[in-house]
């Protein structure tokens, strides 16, 4: 088995499989104090291939322990993306003498019929657990909803809707989201359609997720879909719209595209189920352009870390904000905290930070005036910058000299997202764990992530700015590893 602490670009606190392949995570869901996880997962290569489920568990999200795969493919197809729900009240009578199922709604993929039938290779199907999460049985009535001649037809979201007791399914149909309601979790009617006419087309429309979240009072309804290519920095990515659902239709405020994350490499991220008021996400960090082909070897994918979402007023919009659960401060070490730093050109905060930067979080606050630059970077030269553009009124991460680019003519570049706040004071955290930056800017208004494969350990950090800036507080914590 290989060691995960020491192999080079393995993260850290982030959850990644022990060897071989994974993309989306699929099915995350709450149950009785233990937070499931299954992802797309490949166990024969570390490339794409015929798609399992995996699993993991953990008590705090942050803390991960593998388990065996869940879902192998069968006669019916590769098993792809889908979500994971408690049925309570046992809609699906799956239970048994009072048991809890918990159920699995997964997309079937049927290779066979991907040159003969192509608008025929997708359906969905169920499997359930009746002891927790431990094991899953297919249902033998397979696929619940077979495909009415669509050729992407998949990714099966499901929640419940107490307000008129039924599951809604919302399904991600190549160009637009089509939802499906069901009293059992069995049998599927179709209620509508959103999004041929609304938001960004460079890609076909994959995993997508609905939840509402309150604002003011009220319920806004936040749809995620996940788009591949065609994101704002070029590749996979996540836009989201905001508007109303009634159990039948879903009618956004707008028809523009809203992205939830503006960098390369937080992709098919959905939410857990069974949270209570609680909405938490996790994405793939990767980017199918590149994603079988970066250097990494026995294994390759991991996952963002969970991230809380909720809803801000910046100017006259509102928008969706994520931020790292507070579950990571348990990895918090050891602190230094400084106030009004005085960056004239550039300052060195590698004496006073130690010279090792594997895994840490940076937070920093500083005035709206002037351009600035987190740098990180290592004796090869090599260098990843995190940085606010005054003039452009944009956040970017530079990985154009960030060390191994040459796997993707495109992977080295900068990358760039608007700042949506109109506050004085910028304020950013920063995660990084060996190969990954997670940016949170604004209290996650505007969301970067980027990953990157130094050619040795990172050693260096400054902060630079031209014009000169004061940074009222600057905090950088050790971040402790969480993988076994
Ligand atoms: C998104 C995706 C899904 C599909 C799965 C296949 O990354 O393409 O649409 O279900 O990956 O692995």
């Amino acid at each position: 088995q290989a060691d995960t602490k020491s192999e080079q670009y393995r993260p850290q606190f982030h959850f990644s499989p022990k060897a071989h392949w994974i993309n989306d995570p699929n099915g995350m869901v709450y149950y009785k104090g233990t937070y499931h996880l299954f992802c797309q997962y490949y166990p024969d290569a570390s490339v794409w291939g015929p798609m399992h489920w995996m699993h993991a568990t953990s008590k705090d999200m942050v803390h991960w322990q593998e388990q065996p795969v869940a879902l192998y493919p069968d006669s019916l197809g590769y098993i792809f993306s889908g979500s994971a729900v408690v049925d309570a009240n046992n809609t699906s009578g799956f239970g048994k003498n009072g048991q809890v199922p918990m159920v699995a709604i997964f997309t079937h993929h049927n290779p066979k019929l991907e040159k003969s039938k192509p608008e025929q290779v997708q359906s969905q199907s169920l499997a359930y657990s009746l002891d927790d999460g431990k094991t899953w049985t297919k249902y033998a009535g397979n696929p619940v909803l077979p495909n009415p001649g669509i050729t992407d037809f998949r990714d099966p979201k499901v929640r419940w809707y107490e307000a008129q007791k039924k599951w809604i399914m919302t399904l991600a149909t190549k160009d637009r989201i089509t939802f499906y309601s069901s009293p059992d979790l069995k049998s599927w009617s179709k209620e509508s359609e959103f999004g041929s006419d609304a938001g960004a087309h460079g890609g076909v429309w994959e995993c997508p997720d609905l939840f509402p979240l309150k604002h003011n009072g009220k319920d806004v309804w936040v749809l995620i879909v996940n788009i591949n290519p065609g994101g704002p920095n070029k590749g996979s990515a996540a836009q989201y719209f905001l508007g109303d659902f009634d159990g039948k239709d879903f009618k956004a405020y707008s028809k523009e595209t809203k992205w939830m994350d503006f960098g390369t490499d937080n992709y098919a991220g959905v939410t857990f189920s069974n949270t209570s008021n609680r909405v938490v996400l996790m994405g793939w960090m990767n980017n199918w352009q590149y994603a079988n082909k970066v250097p990494t070897e026995t294994w390759r994918g991991a996952t963002t870390v969970p991230r809380d979402l909720g809803l801000k007023e910046a100017g006259k919009e509102l928008y969706l904000t994520s931020t790292p659960v507070k579950e990571l401060n348990a990895l918090n070490g050891k602190t230094i905290s400084l106030t009004n730093v005085n960056v004239k050109g550039s300052y060195d905060l590698t004496p006073k930070t130690g010279g090792k930067y594997d895994t840490f979080k940076l937070t920093l606050s500083a005035p709206a005036t002037s351009d600035f630059s987190v740098i990180l970077a290592n004796e090869q030269g090599n260098e990843i910058i995190v940085g606010y553009d005054k003039g452009a009124n944009t956040y970017y991460v530079d990985r154009t000299k960030s060390g191994k680019t040459d796997f993707e003519k495109d992977f080295g570049k900068r990358m760039t997202a608007p700042r949506l706040s109109t506050d004085k004071t910028i304020s950013l955290t920063l995660l990084v764990d060996v190969a990954s930056a997670e940016l949170f800017a604004d209290n996650g208004l505007t969301v970067m992530t980027g990953i990157f494969f130094p050619d040795k350990e990172l050693s260096k950090l400054s902060v630079k700015s031209g014009t000169g800036i004061i940074l009222s507080t600057l905090t950088y914590t050790k971040l402790a590893a969480s993988v076994q």
